[in-house]
Formats: structure tokens, sequence, C-alpha cells
């Protein structure tokens, strides 16, 4: 049995993007017979400033929709990262093993810092680190997520390695990342050459895992389209990115091939098309939202699943984190 690891930041509401490209292989992944361990990760969360009322709202919600969209906390581990002290400790060491070299070239950095390098958090540049440290803190091998996120797996991997190195152990082992192909990368609905965001300042760019159903089918009239009609293959896709990506959208959503929607829609304009991906789309979200309004009804039951989640996960992430502070030469904790 492999143990999965992953996490999503309650900062803002969960976008389509994060549903399609993580949360249901998540879910899906609970039937896989792996352990699977999901995380809140709250500490990543304040790397850009939250109002703190509104990140345990935000903490909340995410809780909710997880629950909402068949995470079951009898299957899975689910839990907020900053109730465990493993992430941060073995964070920490991370600190002191990656090179500044490494982190340098992470382009989510250099996407979310931008030209005000100098006045981002610190907690910013070493991120990569404490994801790292969230997964090799578990022995975690697989962990699915959006191709957004590769470039850190990759560093995961190299930090696990050099700590190995330097030490003279084989304690963190590789991990790998599971990524839905089709929906690696949803994209915004304003452009189809930009990643789909929770942080994007157009809300007309994304679908919010709490929007209603005329908000989605709203945001879908009105989505960025071109004006030829929709060819018959799906190669002659390859320089519309907006069609290809409601494409991807419509094809994740329904579970039909994109060539077979293709074959219905093909010779048409985007108007029926666009009201049928509305249509499924509003059939597949909108029960999810109605779930994640029910379980925020009862933030006390929330904070029980998280509690009792966190407890399992300490068990697991003590033990390593110890481990890990023993090869470095810390004194034992007693
Ligand atoms: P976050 O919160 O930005 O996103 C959560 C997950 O959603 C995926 N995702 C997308 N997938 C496809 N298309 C999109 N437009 C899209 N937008 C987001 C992300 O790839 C991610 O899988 N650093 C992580 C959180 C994290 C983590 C971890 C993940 C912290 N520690 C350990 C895995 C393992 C992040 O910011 O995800």
């Amino acid at each position: 049995m492999a143990r999965i690891f992953s996490g999503i930041q309650p900062t803002g509401i969960a976008t389509l993007g994060n549903y399609l490209g993580a949360l249901r292989n998540w879910v899906a992944l609970q039937q896989s017979g792996d352990e699977c361990i999901y995380c809140l990760v709250d500490m990543h969360a304040i790397t850009t400033f939250q109002n703190p009322a509104a990140l345990r709202q935000q903490t909340y919600t995410m809780a909710a929709l997880l629950l909402a969209c068949g995470i079951n906390p009898e299957q899975s581990i689910i839990f907020h990262q900053s109730a465990i002290s493993a992430h941060a400790r073995l964070g920490w060491i991370f600190n002191c093993v990656a090179r500044m070299g490494w982190l340098n070239r992470m382009t989510q950095f250099k996407d979310k810092a931008g030209k005000d390098r100098e006045a981002v958090s610190t907690g910013l540049f070493v991120y990569p680190n404490l994801m790292a440290a969230d997964i090799h803190a578990y022995h975690a091998t697989k962990v699915p997520v959006g191709d957004d996120q590769l470039q850190h797996i990759e560093l995961a991997n190299d930090i696990a390695e050099k700590f190995n190195h330097d030490f003279g152990v084989s304690f963190f082992p590789r991990i790998e990342p599971l990524i839905l192909k089709e929906t690696a990368r949803v994209m915004s609905l304003r452009d189809g050459t930009k990643k789909m965001s929770k942080s994007d300042p157009s809300d007309q760019s994304r679908i919010n895992m709490t929007d209603d159903a005329d908000m989605i089918s709203q945001k879908i009239r009105k989505a960025k389209t071109d004006t030829d009609p929709l060819p018959d293959n799906l190669a002659a896709l390859a320089e519309r990115p907006e069609a290809r990506n409601l494409l991807g959208i419509f094809a994740a959503i329904s579970g039909e091939a994109q060539e077979a929607i293709l074959a219905r829609f093909a010779g048409g304009g985007f108007g029926p098309f666009k009201n049928a991906l509305a249509e499924a789309l509003v059939a597949h979200v909108e029960p999810i939202v109605r779930r994640t309004r029910d379980y925020l009804t009862d933030t006390a039951e929330l904070d029980r699943v998280l509690q009792a989640g966190a407890a399992k996960a300490a068990a697991i992430a003590g033990p390593i984190t110890d481990e890990a502070e023993r090869i470095v030469g810390f004194l034992p904790r007693g």
C-alpha cells in the first residue's frame, strides 16, 4: 500500500480548476487501496496576508467542499496543516537543505512576486520547502496535483535526495506526481492562455465551486471564444485555446470523449455548445454547492472531523519527523 498526500490552500474559493485538476482525483483515489491524506494548507495560505476571520471561514469552506465532493473522513485523513507541528519542524530542516539557486528558479514564485520581489514575505520564497516537508513528513510517494505544482514536486525530490546524500541515509523516498492529463491545467474563461485561478481579479475568469446555477450559466455564456464554427476534429483546435479549454471542461464534466462532443456540435457556432456545457456543469456542480452549504451549517462538526484527522496525521508525521531530527543531530524530544 502506497501513501498518497496532497494539499489545497484555503485562500479564496476553490475553482473548477482545483476541482477538475485535483479534487475529483483525490476522491477517486480513495478507491485505489492506497492510504489517502488530504491537507488544508493554512500555513501556506499566510505566505500572502490573509484576514484572520476570512482565513478561518475559508478553511471551513474548503473542509466543507472536500466533504461535499466525496472525501470520506472514515476512508481518508483530512486535516488542517497548522494543527501538526511536524510540518513546520521538517520545513525548517528543509530550509537548511534546499539551495537559494533552486528556489530562485521556481516559476510560481516569480509569477506571484512579479515586480514586487523585495516586498513579498520570505515565507513565499521558502514555500516549496514547506510543501516538500508536507509530503515527506508522511513518507508519501504519490501526490495528485495539477501541472502547476510539477516544479515544486521536482524540488521536493531534489531536497530529499540532498538530505539522503548529506546524511548518508536513504530516509526519504522519491515521490511521483499523479496528474490527470486531460485537466492538468484548466484555463481562464477570459483568456485561454492563462490558468484558471482563485486569485484572478476577474470573477468572470473562473467557475467557483460555490457559484449557483445562474452564475455558472452566465459565465459560460460570456466565456471568451472565437468566431469560427466548431470543427469536427481535435487537431483543428490546436491554435484555438479558448475553444479547446471549454471542450476539455465539457469532456471532463460529462465523461464523454472530446471527439464525440465535437461530432455533435461540429459546423455550428458556440451558442448551442455553450448551452449544453452550462447545463452539464450546473448538473454536476450544483449538488456539490448545495452539500457544501449544508456542511457549513455545522462548524463544530467540521472542527471535530479536522481534529480527528489531525490526530491520525500526527501519529504518522510525528515519528518520521522525530527520526529526521535525530538524523540531523538534534537531541531527543523526550
Ligand atoms: P493550490 O491551492 O493552488 O491548488 C490546489 C490544487 O488544484 C490544482 N489546480 C489546478 N489544476 C488544474 N487547472 C487549474 N487551473 C488549477 N488550479 C489549481 C493545483 O495544481 C493543486 O493540485 N502548493 C499547493 C498546495 C500544497 C500541496 C502540498 C500540494 C501545499 N503542500 C503538498 C500537494 C502536496 C497549492 O498551492 O495548490
